[in-house]
């Protein structure tokens, strides 16, 4: 076998080694075998390269009009459809999720550029009468500055664009730090950009750990906003460093959603929409469906069918198009995995109904595979139900009412996403309005969200933030109001207009 390739950092226009000297391998979590490449293991000296080589190239990039920012992402977009396949490929050999959600991901990536393409000729402020005459009054947008992005593994390139796309159209520059497992997706988003005319400097790409990468990043001055998906104990972390010298810090965190399945629910259509809420991506997203709270008229028809299409499911290299669920991204969120599996059946004791460990013997050898499982009779205080797992497991808590259900619903740390199955408008209604996340759905999993509404969530899962649609906008630009007085006098707002 040939020696697996080296990729660099992309600091002020060039690829560069890291100072440090030292590289990384990441490798494919269905075949452990398989090197997909060598990344650069950078340190604080590297980010700092790099946010000055943003801080430079911001100020042109801000004066460039934003329709022709637009233009170069117009061109990135178009690049990433023709290399979709590769692009999809590549992310399933890094991060193991099966080939049909990878080529959704990097759809994904694709749909958002076109939609900040957009925003490239509105970018709407308002303009509003003045209080006095001969006044006019307007607000706009202006960019950041240098944004600094930290991009999780279970969307290796969705979730990279719905941070760079917005920031690099309101004419903000970019540090990126993708996550340790998947480099690869964001280094062939990088050098795209490159090849389709990036300025220099605009996009920085600086591969390595959180602390050695992430940390000198979220707390650099001149890093004007952080823009950061992961966990929510880290992203504490990224909000302290931030809120200390005031710089902007948009958190994505965890997510422990569940599904409502009424008594009335067309049961069949439940079943399909838990089972890809709950291990869709290995249930590696943060809006798994990872609580299914069943009314009991139900929920013995619901869970016969649910636990034999889990046992259904195959499991393995995600390549393998025939393929529905692949492996855990690497051996740590695999162990996290199996533990929160032994939890359920030792310590919790809630009801294992299928599932419940790791797979092994052949192929399953190489990589970090678990079986999707399902436990039963889960009640509120165990731990399965209130932690989130990001794994194949999920959990069935019995319900009496709608309202019952919303509680249980509610009854967690976290607040992403939320959804109800119900043939009954009214009870639909009730359940939109009242659990409390920032995302919910009607006869369809906690899954799936579009990018062109606000993704985000509540209490612990964000910090009011959303990214994607118009509102991802907020993150990366602020308002400026300007006031225009032609009449040719002092005119004192608030005092000279009675
Ligand atoms: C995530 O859950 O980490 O809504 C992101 C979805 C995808 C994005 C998920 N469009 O499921």
């Amino acid at each position: 076998m040939s020696d697996p390739k080296v990729y660099k950092n992309y600091i002020g226009g060039r690829w560069v080694e890291t100072v440090t000297g030292d590289t990384f391998e990441n490798r494919n979590p269905a075949d452990t075998d398989e090197v997909i490449g060598v990344f650069q293991k950078s340190n604080a000296e590297d980010v700092n390269a790099a946010v000055a080589a943003a801080k430079e190239a911001f100020k042109k990039w801000r004066l460039v009009p934003a329709p022709k920012r637009a233009e170069i992402i117009s061109k990135i977009a178009d690049r990433v459809v023709k290399e979709k396949e590769t692009l999809s490929r590549d992310m399933t050999r890094e991060m193991g999720k099966v080939i049909k959600e990878t080529r959704g991901d990097v759809q994904e990536a694709i749909d958002l550029g076109y939609y900040m393409v957009g925003e490239g000729r509105r970018s709407f402020g308002y303009t509003v009468p003045s209080e006095l005459p001969n006044k006019y009054c307007m607000c706009q947008r202006q960019p950041k500055g240098v944004a600094g992005m930290i991009t999780p593994w279970n969307f290796p390139l969705a979730i990279p664009s719905w941070k760079m796309m917005p920031a690099l159209v309101l004419g903000n520059t970019v540090v990126i730090k993708p996550a340790t497992d998947t480099p690869l997706s964001v280094y062939h988003y990088v050098k795209i950009m490159e090849e389709e005319g990036l300025p220099p400097g605009v996009v920085n790409f600086v591969t390595g750990s959180g602390g050695a990468v992430g940390n000198p990043l979220m707390t650099h001055k001149d890093v004007a906003v952080i823009s950061f998906t992961g966990s929510t104990e880290v992203g504490r972390k990224v909000s302290e460093a931030c809120a200390t010298d005031f710089r902007g810090c948009h958190l994505e965190m965890g997510g422990k959603n569940c599904i409502l399945i009424m008594d009335d629910a067309d049961v069949d259509l439940a079943v399909d929409g838990a089972l890809w809420g709950a291990f869709g991506t290995t249930g590696q997203r943060c809006t798994a469906s990872s609580r299914l709270i069943v009314h009991h008229k139900v929920i013995k028809e619901f869970t016969e069918k649910l636990v034999a299409a889990a046992k259904a499911l195959k499991v393995g290299n995600g390549l393998d198009e025939s393929v529905d669920m692949g492996p855990a991204v690497n051996e740590s969120q695999m162990n996290t995995v199996l533990n929160y599996m032994d939890i359920g059946k030792n310590k919790d004791g809630a009801k294992l109904l299928c599932g419940g460990g790791r797979l092994t013997g052949g192929d399953y050898d190489k990589g970090w595979f678990t079986q999707p499982t399902v436990f039963g009779d889960v009640t509120a205080e165990m731990t399965i139900f209130q932690e989130e797992i990001f794994g194949s497991v999920t959990s069935i808590t019995a319900c009496g009412s709608l309202d019952e259900g919303i509680e249980l619903c509610n009854n967690t740390a976290y607040g992403l996403s939320g959804s109800i199955y119900t043939r009954d408008v009214n009870k639909a209604f009730v359940a939109m309005r009242d659990v409390y996340t920032g995302i919910f759905y009607v006869n369809a999993p906690t899954i799936g969200a579009e990018v062109h509404l606000p993704f985000g969530g509540v209490k612990d899962t964000g910090n009011g933030h959303r990214e994607a649609g118009l509102a991802g906008l907020d993150v990366f630009s602020e308002w400026k109001s300007i006031y225009i007085d032609y009449s040719g006098t002092i005119q004192r707002a608030q005092i000279d207009n009675n």
